[in-house]
């Protein structure tokens, strides 16, 4: 057998204190990883856990002079909505539609020109949805995935036929048959609770003045505006 040199020795001796500090290493960087586990933990009660969420939902726009005032209102106030927009008005205003989606909003599908479905022209209506879809994406590159049909009206089968789904309302303060804006704002502060989804249109000076006071009011009574998406599928 080979006799042992201290120069082995000495090899020995560093690999053995390279496996120690290895190991010291290790042991270290698990106890920070136990403290950040610990922290965080302590830091979730902190968190907010009564926000109220509510949903602004604006149809039949984007309007040529009323939709960027409600834009730069929503921007002011931190707030997220959504827009049901016909193909129609988004191919006149692109720069608003890619405003609204810069912005963080969310847009939907109206149809192209505000046809309801009936029993005789669900292919147009159809294709109406198909256009609008196409204009929308041109301009944001994103798919559009929900629908508001016009007065309601929908046929549950197109949901996958187009891979669309369709987004009705809880709230509707009939805005668009008042021109006085407090009335239309208390119809929904009176009424809202959690989880609201509220219908108003970006067509009428008046609603986009009744929103940003509903938005206003509500905000003082802690509640968050977030894009439908968020209180239907979140
Ligand atoms: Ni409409």
């Amino acid at each position: 057998m080979k006799k042992l040199l201290p120069a082995d020795f000495n090899f020995v001796l560093k690999l053995l204190y390279a496996l120690a500090f290895c190991l010291a290493a290790l042991a270290l960087n698990r106890q920070l990883a136990f403290y950040n586990d610990a922290l965080l933990t302590l830091a979730q009660p902190l968190a907010p856990t009564d926000i109220k969420r509510v949903a602004l939902t604006f149809d039949d726009g984007p309007h040529p002079v009323y939709t960027e005032p409600l834009l730069d209102g929503l921007k002011e106030r931190g707030v997220k909505a959504t827009f049901f927009v016909t193909g129609q008005n988004a191919a006149i205003h692109p720069d608003i539609i890619r405003r609204m989606h810069d912005e963080g909003h969310l847009i939907g599908n109206h149809t192209y020109t505000h046809i309801e479905l009936t029993k005789s022209n669900r292919e147009t209506f159809k294709q109406e949805l198909v256009k609008t879809n196409n204009v929308i994406q041109e301009i944001t590159g994103e798919e559009v995935l929900y629908v508001r049909p016009p007065y309601g009206a929908w046929d549950k089968k197109l949901e996958t036929e187009l891979n669309m789904f369709p987004i009705l309302w809880s709230i509707d303060p009939l805005d668009w048959c008042t021109s006085n804006s407090s009335c239309i704002a208390q119809a929904v502060i009176k009424k809202v609770g959690e989880n609201d989804i509220i219908l108003m249109h970006d067509y009428y000076k008046t609603s986009v003045e009744a929103a940003l006071m509903i938005v206003d009011e509500l905000q003082k009574q802690g509640y968050e505006f977030v894009t439908v998406d968020k209180i239907l599928f979140d």
